[in-house]
């Protein structure tokens, strides 16, 4: 009996979890925070259109996450040779500005963009 409480309250917890999506919360408003501060939301937005740069809303389902990671914290290299950067810059004409971001904060601006994409 005592077992089946323990199981149940492990379910809901599993169930609590899939709800969120398993987005770490914290590491979200970090990214959000970065997302102003590093410029981003000048040319990009999440879920209300296109400005200087795509829309990012969806993003990491279309991307890679090392291919992001890339992108953000190198756009320069990868302007120039990764056939995905390439033709995003044929189509939008002007060049992600490198904003200095590190691999960490990266991650952080990722996991915001995922939890704003599934809102
Ligand atoms: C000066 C405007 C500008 C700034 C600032 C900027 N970007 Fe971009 N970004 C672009 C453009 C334009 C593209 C499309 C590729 C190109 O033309 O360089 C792009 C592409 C991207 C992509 C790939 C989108 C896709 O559909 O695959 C991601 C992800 C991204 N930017 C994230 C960021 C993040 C995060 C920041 C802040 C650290 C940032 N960008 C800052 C203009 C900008």
């Amino acid at each position: 009996m005592r077992r089946m409480l323990a199981f149940s309250v492990l379910g809901t917890a599993v169930v609590l979890m899939a709800a969120g999506k398993g987005i770490n919360q914290d590491l979200a408003a970090k990214g959000e925070k970065l997302f102003k501060q590093k410029g981003c939301m000048a040319c990009h937005t999440i879920g209300k259109g296109r400005l200087v740069g795509p829309d990012l809303k969806g993003v990491t389902e279309r991307r890679k996450p090392e291919w992001l990671i890339a992108m953000i914290t190198n756009p320069d290299s990868m302007l120039k040779y990764d056939p995905i950067a390439k033709q995003l810059l044929k189509k939008y004409k002007t060049p992600m500005t490198n904003q200095n971001v590190s691999e960490e904060e990266a991650k952080a601006i990722i996991e915001y963009i995922k939890r704003e994409s599934g809102k």
